[in-house]
């Protein structure tokens, strides 16, 4: 269905939980524990259902985030259950890759299409020093196994100033020798992140040409995601850049998001949505969820407002929210 703004909505994200087996220093405290309750988060049975009637309003692509959704108890199940509905045709997961390696082949047997996995560092000090409770070699460990079931693998890259600016290079490298798109995102000033200060993708891509001129832009396709990319020449896998801050792609916007309570979010900058989890315990038909998640979509905001005012910014984090 398109939106107030003639956008077409195509894609859920779903959050499965707020927990989290790392504390990255840009996007939770250290000492975060004050996770949400069982009951206060969304059944399997209430996420099926939501998904279930978006997918009669247009929705083909879900992606299940967090939090980490790994750690979500029975996740299999979930993504077995979501892709059993007739009108999703692609079940994507964004993930730490910690506990990857060890689900992978049963997600992949249960319609998993591709992961994208979050990691800021190759240099394994540097990694726990960013993570603060990562274990490295599991992440590439997931990530060449999933390269190897014929998966698709996005890298998420976050370049903060002082820390990890050194391996822009690295990154860029890994495009070369394995079948992965390595994709480098600004920080957004969302939650704790406010206290760090990331690179611009104008700063890395003045990196990546210092250090190599054989690349060339990759055509961007309308609805294509939040990443332009460039390739090097004879590289197996793009160079991706998600610019939210300094080249805003809200309006190609074609997602809508489900946090782990059951609050469908119109846009992940505003507190703008509507809590269906209250909604569904307290008794609603199939056709009357239909109606509220049509109108919450119709209404989705024209484009964030990260730089400048506004009443209704999100104050949560990002793991809360699922990025
Ligand atoms: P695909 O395009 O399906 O590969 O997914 P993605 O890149 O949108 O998803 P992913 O979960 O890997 O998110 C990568 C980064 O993009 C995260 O930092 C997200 O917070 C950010 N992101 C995803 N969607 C949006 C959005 O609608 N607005 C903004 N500002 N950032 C987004
Ligand atoms: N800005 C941009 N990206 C963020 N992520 C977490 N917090 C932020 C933020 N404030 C990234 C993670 C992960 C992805 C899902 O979101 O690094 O790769
Ligand atoms: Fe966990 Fe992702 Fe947040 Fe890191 S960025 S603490 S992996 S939710």
């Amino acid at each position: 269905m398109k939106d107030k703004f003639g956008r077409e909505i195509d894609y859920l994200r779903v959050s499965v939980t707020d927990k989290c087996n790392l504390r990255c220093i840009y996007c939770m405290d250290e000492k975060d524990n004050s996770f949400l309750k069982n009951d206060e988060k969304l059944t399997d049975d209430e996420i099926y259902r939501i998904v279930k009637e978006s997918s009669k309003l247009g929705i083909k692509k879900v992606r299940i985030t967090g939090g980490e959704p790994l750690v979500r108890p029975d996740l299999v199940n979930l993504v077995s259950k979501i892709n059993s509905i007739p009108g999703i045709e692609e079940i994507y997961l964004t993930t730490n890759g910690i506990l990857l390696a060890d689900m992978i082949d049963e997600l992949a047997v249960n319609g998993l299409k591709g992961v994208n996995i979050s990691l800021d560092s190759l240099n394994e000090e540097r990694f726990n020093k960013l993570t603060r409770l990562g274990k490295l070699n599991k992440v590439l460990e997931a990530i060449d196994k999933a390269i190897a079931l014929g998966i698709k693998v996005k890298l998420n890259t976050v370049i903060v100033n002082d820390i990890n600016k050194d391996e822009i290079i690295d990154f860029v490298n890994l495009t070369k020798e394995k079948e992965i798109d390595v994709r480098f995102i600004e920080l957004m000033p969302i939650g704790i992140a406010i206290n760090y200060k990331g690179a611009t993708n104008e700063d890395v891509l003045k990196v990546i040409s210092e250090n190599y001129s054989d690349y060339e832009e990759v055509v961007r396709s309308k609805s294509g995601g939040p990443a332009s990319y460039i390739k090097l020449k004879n590289a197996k896998g793009k160079i991706g850049f998600i610019s939210a801050i300094s080249n805003c792609f809200c309006e190609e916007c074609n997602r809508i998001r489900l946090t782990p309570e059951g609050f469908l979010k119109q846009c992940l900058h505003f507190d703008y949505g509507i809590d269906l989890k209250s909604k569904l315990r307290t008794g609603i038909t199939d056709e009357e969820l239909r109606k509220l998640i049509y109108d919450n979509i119709y209404d989705k905001p024209e484009k964030h407002l990260f730089l400048e005012k506004s009443d209704h910014k999100e104050l949560k984090f990002m793991n809360q929210i699922g990025g």
